[in-house]
């Protein structure tokens, strides 16, 4: 089968890397792609994956069998969709589905009306409404979400009355995120660990993979500014089977039969953004696709050939395959560039990488490099994600970081403390 993957990050060569696998694939494709990619796919680095018809032509052009879109963007414009028009096989959700990370709001509404639990809340589409809100119910932290995609930058958790005015000022007037501004939902603030909970499902069957946890702030200690993850383990040893088994059953079974009625069936990677409360476990955030970069741990401990599992959700067959997962863990240290998540420089090169851009004993998946000349440069603010499975947690993370130690860039930087919370509390 020829495949073409839609995406150009960790995520991505981490779907390629897997997809490489699997005996079924012949030729595959990536757009845009990035250094690390090209040494498995051929990337057609001109398109954006954002343009639909340019996505189209390459499928024609490379006669694809399979087409999937990982990231969120394309998903909410309906990609999904105009490929099917065209008559190709797609991994992703349509339109429809994908509006489950592409609104806040819907989403909010969507566990409202079907008592799947999350955190409470209230939508404004008027910043003074939303300022008395906050001033007459004077409740703190709160938290402050903007109604669409926002580069996973939308949520704002303010101390005090004046950081919350700020917020709903900025996302709602000065529209930082753009339009995705227009709305806002206000909710309680939760407490407790955070699970990422990824789930194959063609809309009947729903099998979730093995749980991880991301860690979003730059610094060691979860101090400094958010970014969009700098590493993750996998299994996370807060989701205990007790937990899994309530999820199951009061989230996401909810939630497939929920899209179903509303007539926006969900196909492809659910992403549930879980917090285990002292209430029970609740809905963080839904995301309609693989997470970055969970994925980067989760897709190593995947046992069984991930284009059976594409295809039978495509064909809504999900039941019939038996989704295996290694007894073992992984760990992702992601290498940024210095100054990331605010300015940095790109463009350096790259030492310490073979000719396919990997270590022995990690999976190096590029998120923001280039391949030029036989180097491999620095093209992004997060560049690699440095992952090593092993027979345990401790191993898994020992491992990424001595092969994190072999590799080097000017003015690099990772956190130090991927996984050393959860590996404290899970002795
Ligand atoms: P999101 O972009 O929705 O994943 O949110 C980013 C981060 O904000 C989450 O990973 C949580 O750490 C935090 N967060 C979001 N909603 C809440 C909430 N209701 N209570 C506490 N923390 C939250
Ligand atoms: N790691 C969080 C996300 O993919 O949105």
């Amino acid at each position: 089968m020829n495949v073409l993957v839609v995406g150009g990050g960790g995520r991505e060569h981490a779907l390629v890397m897997k997809i490489h696998e699997s005996d079924k694939a012949d030729k595959i494709y990536c757009v845009p792609g990035n250094g690390g990619i090209s040494r498995y796919a051929e990337c057609i680095s001109g398109i954006k994956a954002t343009d639909i018809e340019g996505v189209i032509e390459t499928a024609k052009k490379v006669s694809a069998d399979l087409v999937v879109v990982a990231p969120d963007d394309p998903l909410v414009m309906g990609m999904v969709d105009e490929l099917n028009k065209e008559g190709f096989a797609t991994f992703g959700p349509n339109k429809a589905a994908a509006i489950i990370e592409g609104s806040k709001v819907f989403s909010k509404e969507l566990m409202k009306k079907y008592d799947i639990p999350t955190a409470g809340y209230e939508v404004f589409s008027s910043a003074v409404e939303a300022v008395n809100y906050i001033k007459e119910k004077n409740e703190y932290p709160t938290v402050i979400k903007a109604d669409g995609l926002a580069l996973g930058k939308g949520v704002i958790i303010a101390q005090n009355f004046t950081e919350a005015e700020d917020a709903v000022k900025s996302i709602m007037e000065d529209k930082i995120f753009g339009e995705s501004g227009s709305k806002i939902v206000i909710e309680e603030f939760l407490t407790g660990p955070e699970v990422s909970v990824l789930c194959f499902t063609d809309g009947k069957t729903i099998k979730p993979m093995i749980s991880s946890m991301d860690h979003k702030r730059a610094l060691d200690g979860d101090k400094g500014l958010n970014t969009g993850g700098m590493g993750t383990i996998a299994p996370n040893p807060y989701y205990t089977e007790e937990i899994a088994k309530e999820c199951m059953e009061t989230i996401f079974k909810p939630t497939i039969e929920a899209m179903n009625k509303e007539g926006r069936t969900f196909k492809g990677c659910l992403y549930f953004g879980l917090m285990i409360t002292p209430k029970g476990p609740k809905v963080i955030e839904y995301n309609c696709r693989f997470g970055d970069p969970e994925t980067q741990v989760v897709l190593p401990l995947l046992d069984t050939d991930i284009i059976d599992i594409m295809m039978a959700i495509y064909n809504d067959k999900l039941d019939t395959v038996n989704v295996r997962w290694k007894n073992e863990a992984a760990a992702c240290v992601v290498m940024a560039s210095g100054g990331y998540p605010t300015k940095y420089e790109t463009g350096k090169v790259i030492n310490g990488l073979d000719e396919r851009g990997q270590v022995s004993g990690a999976f190096v998946y590029h998120a923001g490099s280039k391949y030029e000349n036989g180097d491999f440069l620095t093209a992004g603010g997060r560049v690699l994600n440095v992952t090593a499975t092993g027979k345990n947690l401790k191993e898994a993370i020992d491992q990424s970081y001595t092969c994190v130690k072999k590799i080097s860039f000017e003015n690099h930087h990772f956190r130090t403390d991927i996984g050393a919370r959860a590996l404290a509390s899970d002795n």
